[in-house]
């Protein structure tokens, strides 16, 4: 049987039915994955079963695997998932139970609210974020995804002239420190220094431009700081218009994909005294976006 892939938004997003990834991959449907991808973006798997190692393996079919920034950030806690390839995304502590609310990881973790792109603060970032669902609650939680091919095809003429060659810093100690949550030792700070990323890039599948923006990008380089953290701000509220937007609403066992170098995400609201488990696989990009074609 051969995938099947269905749109379900004018712009981006697909679903995929058709394959079992829990099982060896056939390379025709890899290849009709990584298709879709290009083209889509962001493509969900609906009624997967997949343990930590499966997820892992059915990533390697699309990059190699960056490992999770969460233990540099994280020293000394005990960690719930076995593997630094898999990012835990969950509200869980390393004994599977809720974490207290002021919890330094759960406040880390709160973070995800807030509109980003995963790794950008990474000198070569992430390129594709394979999220699955173990638990997800009954109400709220869902994700958004907003598509920044469209967000750039649809500025003026004049804004794209402006914001051509720009290069941004990227720290994760931004987006954190926009929530306030600053309590990390001198070793973890130094662990992610701040990084350049071009504010437009070329996607390299699909050879569109594309908006390259998260809530980790600070400033502009070589503009005083006001300037270009109000030009990153109006370039994150031009791409994040309802009609750039799409939100998925989880169901146990869905696996999403989604390609970091042409969207960004949040997460959404929910009870977090209740459990949601979702656990993150992201491939490497090929190089920083300042070796790459722009
Ligand atoms: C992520 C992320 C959003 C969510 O996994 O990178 O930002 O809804 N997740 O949990
Ligand atoms: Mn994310």
């Amino acid at each position: 049987m051969s995938i099947t892939v269905t749109p379900t938004h004018p712009d981006f997003v697909a679903e995929i039915s058709g394959v079992d990834l829990a099982q060896p991959l056939q390379p025709a449907d890899r290849d009709g994955i990584e298709e879709a991808i290009n083209r889509y973006a962001v493509v969900v798997f609906r009624d997967q079963k997949l343990n930590d190692e499966q997820q892992i393996a059915f990533a390697r079919h699309f990059g190699p695997i960056h490992s999770s920034a969460q233990r540099a950030r994280h020293k000394g806690i005990k960690h719930r998932l076995a593997s630094a390839e898999i990012a835990d995304i969950s509200n869980l502590d390393g004994d599977g139970k809720v974490m207290d609310r002021t919890a330094r990881r759960r406040l880390d973790w709160l973070a995800n609210r807030l509109w980003h792109t995963d790794a950008s603060f990474r000198a070569v970032p992430g390129a594709l974020s394979l999220l699955y669902a173990h638990i997800v609650p009954d109400e709220g939680g869902d994700t958004e995804f907003a598509d920044l091919r469209a967000a750039y095809d649809a500025l003026g003429e004049a804004k794209k002239r402006e914001i051509d060659g720009l290069v941004a810093e990227h720290s994760i100690w931004h987006s954190r420190a926009q929530l306030d949550v600053t309590q990390y030792s001198p070793e973890e700070l130094a662990s992610l220094p701040p990084v350049p990323q071009r504010v437009v890039r070329i996607h390299p599948g699909s050879h569109r431009k594309t908006l390259y923006l998260a809530s980790h990008a600070s400033h502009i380089i070589g503009m005083p700081v006001p300037d270009g953290r109000l030009l990153l701000l109006d370039l994150v509220e031009h791409a994040t218009q309802s009609r750039f937007v799409h939100v998925h609403r989880w169901r146990q066992g869905d696996l999403v994909i989604w390609d970091n170098r042409c969207t960004m995400h949040r997460a959404r609201p929910f009870d977090t005294a209740k459990v949601r488990d979702l656990r993150r696989v992201t491939t490497r990009d090929v190089a920083s976006t300042l070796e790459q074609a722009a």
